[in-house]
């Protein structure tokens, strides 16, 4: 039987004093709400302050990206084992914006992945399709080859401890959503490719929409068979509507 869950992404937003407000605002009511997991991903020089903030909550710490390498010489990257070392259970991996505006290939989220499960975090796997790929036709194909880069590299093991996130791109931040029954189809599909590598595990997979979800809509993507939850973007930064995001997956 799979949970709902519900992450918010907080992308490049945030400061010292706005994390604590939302924080203040969100965990009480939080903390009541029984039966769905709940994650945030703030920036990474936030997440020492969002564990401390985080703790004895419930809520779960999660963070945006890794390097697919251990340690060494590159500027600016984070390691997987400091995410972890800082408290992180989750990390989003192949988000469209990472693909979109840092050229991460279908390779190079695969190699995170895996460096993310070595890492002993439980690697959120983002897919989705443009709107130029929906309209041609090709949103099956460009969702079966992010998947099957992951699986092709690390088995069934990816599916054993990760979550996959639907967010096509045409609905990011755009206020258009997918509708529910566009989304529950993506899903389906989903769920048959990694059922491809192993059926027992790809049930029990969380597999979360993204893309303009909203209070007023969550509850009927949330509703649908194959859907588990959501990642959530603008509306994980405002307390009142992130928290009947979450309500609504109760
Ligand atoms: P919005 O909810 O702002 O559309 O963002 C979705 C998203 O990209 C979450 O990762």
């Amino acid at each position: 039987m799979r949970g709902k869950l519900v992450i918010g992404n907080w992308k490049m937003n945030g400061s010292l004093e706005a994390n604590r407000c939302l924080l203040q605002e969100l965990l009480p009511p939080l903390a009541a709400l029984k039966g769905v997991g709940v994650a945030v991903c703030p920036p990474f020089p936030y997440l020492a302050q969002v564990a401390g903030l985080l703790e004895g909550s419930g809520v779960a710490l999660g963070a945006q990206n890794l390097n697919a390498a251990e340690k060494g010489a590159f500027t600016g990257e984070v390691a997987g084992g400091m995410l972890a070392e800082l408290g992180c259970r989750y990390v989003l991996v192949g988000h469209s914006e990472r693909r979109s505006l840092y050229g991460e290939s279908d390779e190079a989220v695969a190699e995170k992945f895996e460096a993310a499960l070595a890492a002993g975090l439980v690697p959120v796997l983002c897919v989705g399709e443009t709107l130029a790929q929906r309209r041609d036709g090709s949103t099956e194909a460009v969702i079966a080859a992010q998947v099957r880069a992951v699986l092709q590299r690390v088995g069934s093991a990816a599916i054993a401890v990760a979550v996959v996130a639907y967010e096509p791109v045409w609905a990011i931040g755009t206020g258009e959503t997918a509708t529910p029954e566009q989304a529950q189809a993506v899903h389906r599909h989903i769920r048959a490719l990694l059922g491809e590598a192993d059926g027992v595990l790809a049930a029990a997979t969380p597999i979360l929409y993204g893309g303009s979800v909203k209070a007023d809509n969550a509850a009927a993507l949330f509703a649908q068979p194959d859907i588990d939850g959501g990642l959530i973007g603008g509306a994980s930064l405002e307390a009142a509507s992130f928290l009947a995001i979450c309500q609504a997956a109760r």
